[in-house]
């Protein structure tokens, strides 16, 4: 499974430590930064790289980490067939892979410890969409609003 892991400037530290704690799992990571010499670290940049990312298969999942994990999110829910959560505890992040089939979890630099993190990441990557029912109805219907509002 290979993961494209994204942050801007606040974030940076943090992307170390779910980094290598993606790589101990035996995930390939493809980092998504701001370069250190880069004036430029402007999060919705970096968000919509890793979105196209996995909205063109290349990732087979989407970690970007932010201030707050809420301007990520919004720049990421931007691309389509992608499906972004912002998340600060393991429930909703396991519920929004369960239930909305989310392909990027978004993650706040500045709201959560690096240890809980890495928690909130593995309750998504260990959890399943729940296929073939209400919720792949539900999550259908996000594609219909995407194609409703192609400018
Ligand atoms: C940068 O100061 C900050 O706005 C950004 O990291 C993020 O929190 C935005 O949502």
């Amino acid at each position: 499974m290979r993961i494209a892991l994204g942050c801007d400037h606040t974030a940076l530290d943090m992307k170390r430590f779910v980094k290598a704690h993606l790589e101990k799992k035996g995930l390939d990571v493809e980092l998504f930064i701001p370069d250190e010499n880069d004036e430029n670290h402007d999060y919705p940049v970096f968000a919509e790289r890793v979105a196209n990312a996995v909205g063109n298969g290349a990732c087979d999942a989407g970690v970007l980490i932010c201030g707050t994990g809420a301007g990520m999110c919004i720049a990421a829910n931007k691309v389509n067939g992608v499906r972004a959560v912002n998340c600060s505890e393991a429930f909703t992040a396991r519920l929004a892979k369960e239930h909305n089939n989310t392909n990027v979890i978004c993650l706040g630099a500045r709201v959560i410890a690096p240890e809980m993190a890495v928690m909130i990441v593995d309750a998504w990557l260990d959890a399943r969409f729940e296929d073939g029912g209400r919720h792949a109805r539900r999550v259908a219907l996000f594609g219909d609003i995407e194609r409703n509002n192609r400018g």
